[in-house]
């Protein structure tokens, strides 16, 4: 069953959004090199806790971490740790809260310093699909217009879309239906309605589609080491269109120019 959410429900996601975009901005302008993925952990849990929220993941089915870092080859769910992160490698910052109950969910990758221009174009052609995908949030689409136009975006680039993996509907639990797949068949999937809230997740590789895990039993990563990137946001579907309730501010000029 897919949740519909009322316009109080609502609100409260947006507060949940806007904090885990306002501590992604404050990570992000962390990441340098020599800074640990686990430092980026423990500022993140501080600042949720400071601003009256929860970490969404610590807890989440035996994950003891606030984020999730996922460096160069790893696709997903990387887990946290004291190596210093290297210039030149890009890492990706998976992060979520609890705020009266209600979760926001957010990614994105950002590059140690300079990188190559393969890993830029990688992120930004992943980003760009994610906001190809938002554009389809639309009442009356289905949700596998949203896989379709990212699937598009990606392939048109030449990377390739890991399949294993799915962004989902999201309110008052991380993970409801419907699954939101970064491929798919134009007009097929549920219909969306104002109301829904889903977490639309591209995530993308330079090599092949494959993943495996890791012994860790969480990290994901490419199975042939080539670079992945992911970028997540929580949307709500409303009549007006898309309502990207994890904006952050540098991507508000982007949202505008889209109205
Ligand atoms: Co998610």
């Amino acid at each position: 069953m897919i949740t519909i959410k009322s316009e109080q429900e609502l609100e409260k996601m947006r507060v949940a959004g806007q904090v885990v975009a306002q501590i992604l901005e404050e990570l992000a302008r962390l990441v340098k090199p020599g800074i640990s993925t686990l430092d980026l952990d423990r500022k993140a849990e501080k600042l949720a806790m400071e601003r009256g929220t929860l970490p969404a993941f610590k807890g989440y089915s035996g994950y003891r971490h606030s984020i999730c870092a996922s460096v160069n080859e790893a696709v997903v769910h990387g887990i946290p740790n004291k190596q210093p992160l290297c210039e030149g490698d890009i890492v990706g910052i998976d992060f979520g809260v609890i705020y009266e109950g209600f979760y926001g969910d957010s990614a994105l990758t950002l590059s140690v310093g300079k990188t190559s221009g393969e890993a830029d174009r990688l992120m930004r052609v992943t980003q760009e699909a994610l906001y190809c995908g938002i554009e389809q949030a639309w009442p009356g689409n289905h949700v596998h217009d949203i896989s379709h136009a990212v699937q598009k975006h990606l392939e048109g680039a030449s990377y390739s879309v890991v399949r294993e993996l799915v962004g989902h509907g999201i309110g008052r639990r991380l993970h409801e239906e419907p699954q939101v797949p970064n491929y798919g068949r134009l007009g097929t999937g549920a219909e969306l309605q104002a109301g829904m809230v889903i977490a639309i997740e591209p995530m993308a590789n330079v090599g092949g589609p494959a993943v495996r895990f890791l012994p860790d039993g969480w990290t994901v990563v490419t199975r042939d080491g080539s670079l992945s990137a992911h970028f997540e946001h929580t949307v709500a579907v409303t009549k007006e269109g898309p309502e990207v309730l994890s904006l952050r501010s540098e991507e508000k000029e982007w949202a505008r120019k889209r109205r």
